[in-house]
């Protein structure tokens, strides 16, 4: 039989075959072959991609808790053209924020959580608070049920996104948050992407067994804006592919901090996340530390620099977050939905 049609009887693509490699647990697959973006890069696909580094003022890039642009490490991929990954660009003391942001501030209403599909909005109004003492506790108290913020799987942000009919709602909108977008809008820029605007988001929440199926992301009205995506927390092996499920994905290994930017033709390429990977403990600690929040009196109304979105994290709530992301991982996709003067469709 041939190659091509043992994969039409067994009825997977190239894709599938490699999602299901890496997913594997017995015996654990060979992570040989995945590209790391943090590491020697010896493999020919990837090729060093020159930003816009100009567009982004050191001042603009450290408010949002980036590096200046000039300092960012980005890559492309041969045969991906507008994929690009930019390696860890956030300062050293800022990913506590933004994963603050993500488990704490993210899920509060008005924005619309898995949560909210089988439970009242009073229920899911204070995820946060709810779970804080039982994550708190040294050890778990034995057949407790989890907390709220561990069966959080997704939080959707301004055009809500329905899962059921892969649309976005024009009339449900949650404002979208000002920091994400700022942080979004410096990002975009590096990339070249001056007018992007980022008008829905969705966070996703993996545990160590957790993946996201072969999927491309089309349901925004506007392909030809990019598509941001931030990692916070434990590793993850990405595949992308091809336009066509029979074209072979290349996997990358994604560590916290990483961003990604799905632009051009690989915009609209498959992907997935067969895997979580623990996160190498000495990087993950180097990488996110939190500094001292300065005197309460001084807390009240002082950013941490003039016009920065950051805002301290106190040590109790940073306690919280890094049990959270011993274990789990965060990953933030920020999309436009709608393109230059372009309306949601009459229904
Ligand atoms: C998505 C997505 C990838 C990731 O949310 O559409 O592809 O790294 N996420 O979680
Ligand atoms: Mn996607």
């Amino acid at each position: 039989m041939s190659k091509m049609a043992a994969v039409m009887e067994s009825g997977e693509d190239a894709f599938k075959q490699l999602f299901k490699f890496y997913k594997r647990r017995k015996p654990p697959p060979d992570f040989s072959e995945v590209i790391n973006f943090s590491g020697n890069l010896c493999t020919g696909k990837v090729v060093p991609i020159k930003l816009n580094p100009t567009a982004v003022s050191d001042a603009a890039a450290s408010r949002v808790g980036l590096r200046p642009a000039l300092d960012w490490r980005a890559f492309g991929l041969q045969g991906c053209p507008g994929f690009i990954f930019i390696s860890d660009p956030f300062r050293k003391d800022s990913q506590p924020f933004w994963i603050r942001q993500c488990l704490k501030t993210y899920p509060q209403k008005p924005n619309v959580c898995n949560l909210d599909m089988h439970m009242s909005p009073c229920d899911t109004q204070d995820i946060w608070e709810r779970s804080v003492n039982s994550l708190s506790s040294p050890t778990p108290p034995r057949r407790q049920e989890k907390s709220l913020l561990e069966r959080l799987r997704w939080v959707t942000l301004g055009y809500q996104y329905n899962w059921d009919t892969k649309l976005y709602s024009a009339d449900h909108y949650t404002p979208f948050p000002a920091d994400l977008q700022s942080l979004s809008q410096q990002i975009a820029l590096g990339c070249g992407f001056g007018d992007f605007r980022p008008q829905a988001g969705i966070l996703n929440y993996y545990r160590s067994d957790s993946s996201l199926g072969i999927h491309v992301d089309e349901s925004e009205l506007d392909h030809s804006c990019p598509l941001l995506s931030f990692c916070f927390g434990q590793s993850a092996i990405f595949l992308l592919g091809g336009k066509q499920r029979q074209d072979p994905p290349t996997a990358m290994f994604m560590h916290s901090g990483d961003v990604m930017v799905m632009s051009g033709q690989s915009r609209l390429f498959y992907h997935a996340v067969p895997r979580i990977v623990p996160a190498n403990p000495s990087l993950f600690s180097s990488k996110l530390q939190n500094p001292p929040a300065p005197p309460d009196l001084q807390t009240q109304t002082t950013p941490l620099e003039t016009n920065s979105v950051l805002e301290p994290v106190s040590e109790q709530d940073w306690a919280i977050c890094l049990r959270y992301i011993e274990s789990s991982r965060i990953n933030v996709t920020v999309r436009q939905v709608l393109g230059p003067g372009q309306s949601f469709p009459h229904s």
